[in-house]
Parts: structure tokens; C-alpha cells; sequence
């Protein structure tokens, strides 16, 4: 993608949002995955789980959930009396796209007896037939809480089920979904790093593939990585995610080096933000501006839909 949808450093534009969002009560929340300037101007940053933790206990009027569509649903489902604004609603996720609502809702019939578990970067009508949603820094604790021999669906993202499958020895079934970024990183360029880097720790999130994962010393959510720099301090680190997360580390480990993971360059390629999420990046500044300002784009989501998602996100919530 061109540079032109990226949020670039604007202080007066950064003070008048701050400054719009006291006066209406708006609290701004940013996935680590955004832009720098979008997570310094943001109240909360957090991965996927802390988002939806913060989005339920908020007593702001209004939430701009800076991250992608589903984020935004999420939000909604948790608020539903809370007016919820997605500074770009066309913000969406190649992963929740991977599983359109009645594939997936097909895919479960043809499983009868299976607790259905969706990952949350889902569409509200995916979580809607689930019957427990997890995020990537809770789902081996949740699949791991229940019965050794229940029969599980896993979806949709199939590199983080199999990570689940390898480390706990359940057999889920997987729906065959996966992130476009994560998808990309290659083993090739990790040992290549590691060639030149031989000390630094690979951190991975368990969107990668396989073979990746293998290669990693710690391999977690974004929340979980961040914390492994936390708490190991200064040193080298591969990181094997979205790039945005490199703002929190440089942020809490100044003196560390952080080496973000080249992935694969293939043909057509070249120049391309391949380790940077289009769809997350697609959050500036003058978007989080217009939307406070105007109120408007306003995630809704049809009752239906929200009265029967909201029961698996409770359920997460519950047990994390
Ligand atoms: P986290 O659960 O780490 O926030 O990841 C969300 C996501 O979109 C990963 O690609
Ligand atoms: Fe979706 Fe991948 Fe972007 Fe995360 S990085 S929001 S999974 S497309």
C-alpha cells in the first residue's frame, strides 16, 4: 500500500482530539498494531483480550475503538447502550474475512457434539454461533480448562489451533483460516536473522506458521510478548508479529535492540509494508478527528446477532 493512508505526527491535530474527548466523555482505545501517533493518542492500548476487558468496564459515553472492524463490533456487543465509533469502518481483517458466517455456521453442523470455539477476530455473526470466544493470550488457557475429551471446533485461525493442538495434544478440529501478515513471515528470513543476531530472542505470535513457532523462544499474544522485553530487559529481540508492537517495546526497553522480522519477498512485493497490517494502519490522526468530531462512523450491530454473540464473549471474560 502507498505511505498516504499512514497517520503522521500532527501535535495540534494530537491536543484537539485529546481535547474533544474530554469534552464529550470519549475514552480512545488503540490496538498495538496501529500507528504510533494513533497509540499515543489513545487513553488505552492494549492486544485484542485487554481491549474487550477495558471496552466492558468503561463508563465513557462514548468509545473510538482505534483498530479493525471486528474490535469495533466487539465493543458494541460489550456497550451496547454506549455509542462506539470506528474512525474507519472499511478498517477490516483478512482473518475474519477468512470465515464468512455461514461457512463456518455449516462447518459446525457437520460436527455435532462439538463445542464450538472462535478466536475473536471474527465477524459478530461467526461469534454468534460459538460458544466460547478466545483472543491469542487466552486460548490455551480456556481450550486447556475443559474436558480432555471434548470434541472442540477451533476457528478460524488454523496456525494458532495447531500451536493449541502441538502444546496440549488435543485433536480440535480447525477451520482452515490464517492472517495475511502473520502468513508471511518466513522461516528462511528468521534463521537468516538469527544468523546475524545469534543471541537475540525470537519473539512470534502464534498467528505464524508452524515451522516459525518452532523456531521462537517465547511465543504469545502481543500483551505477552511485550511483556516477555518487560520483563528480560535489554538485549536483542526478532519480533515475529506486526511491527506497531516495536513502539511499546522501544518504549518500555529503550536500550534494547529490536530486529522486526523481514517476511517473505516475493514477486510483487518489493516495497511493499509486508510485516505491517493495511487494515490496522488504515487509523490516522484526521480520521479519529472527524469521527469525534462528527460521531459518525457508528459501529451497530443487528439485536439478534448481539444478543447471541454476547453469550461466548461473557464467557471469555469469565474465565481469563
Ligand atoms: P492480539 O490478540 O495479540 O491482540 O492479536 C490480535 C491480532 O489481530 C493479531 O493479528
Ligand atoms: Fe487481522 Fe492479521 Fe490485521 Fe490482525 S494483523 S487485524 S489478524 S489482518
Amino acid at each position: 500500500m502507498s505511505n498516504d493512508n499512514k497517520a503522521v505526527e500532527n501535535p495540534g491535530l494530537a491536543a484537539e482530539i485529546r481535547r474533544l474527548a474530554a469534552e464529550k466523555r470519549a475514552v480512545i482505545m488503540a490496538h498495538y498494531y496501529t500507528e504510533s501517533v494513533v497509540q499515543d493518542v489513545a487513553d488505552f492500548v492494549g492486544d485484542s483480550l485487554a481491549l474487550a476487558q477495558y471496552a466492558a468496564k468503561t463508563d465513557a459515553a462514548i468509545i473510538v475503538m482505534c483498530g479493525v472492524h471486528f474490535m469495533g463490533e466487539t465493543c458494541k456487543i460489550l456497550c451496547p447502550d454506549k455509542k462506539v465509533l470506528v474512525p474507519d469502518m472499511n478498517a477490516t481483517c483478512s482473518l475474519a474475512e477468512s470465515c464468512p458466517a455461514d461457512e463456518f455456521e455449516k462447518f459446525v453442523g457437520q460436527h455435532p457434539g462439538s463445542t464450538v470455539i472462535s478466536y475473536v477476530n471474527t465477524t459478530a455473526a461467526v461469534k454468534a454461533v460459538t460458544d466460547i470466544v478466545v483472543t491469542s493470550g487466552n486460548a490455551m488457557k480456556i481450550v486447556s480448562s475443559l474436558p480432555e475429551d471434548e470434541k472442540i471446533i477451533f476457528g478460524p485461525d488454523q496456525n494458532l489451533g495447531a500451536y493449541i493442538n502441538s502444546v496440549t495434544g488435543r485433536e480440535m478440529t480447525l477451520w482452515p483460516g490464517a492472517c495475511h501478515v502473520h502468513s508471511r513471515f518466513s522461516v528462511e528470513g528468521i534463521l537468516s536473522l538469527k544468523r546475524e543476531h545469534p543471541d537475540a530472542k525470537v519473539l512470534a505470535h502464534p498467528e505464524c506458521k508452524a515451522p516459525l513457532l518452532a523456531l521462537a523462544d517465547k511465543v504469545g499474544s502481543t500483551a505477552a510478548l511485550l511483556k516477555y522485553v518487560e520483563e528480560n530487559g535489554n538485549g536483542e529481540y526478532i519480533v515475529v508479529t506486526e511491527s506497531g508492537i516495536l513502539h511499546k517495546m522501544r518504549q518500555a526497553c529503550p536500550e534494547a535492540v529490536f530486529i522486526p522480522a523481514p517476511p517473505e519477498v516475493g514477486e510483487g512485493m518489493v516495497g511493499c509494508h509486508c510485516n505491517e497490517c493495511e487494515y490496522m494502519r488504515m487509523i490516522t490522526l484526521e480520521k479519529i478527528y472527524d469521527c469525534l468530531r462528527n460521531e459518525q462512523p457508528e459501529m451497530m450491530v443487528d439485536a439478534s446477532v448481539a444478543e447471541r454473540a454476547i453469550r461466548p464473549i461473557n464467557r471469555m471474560l469469565e474465565l481469563s
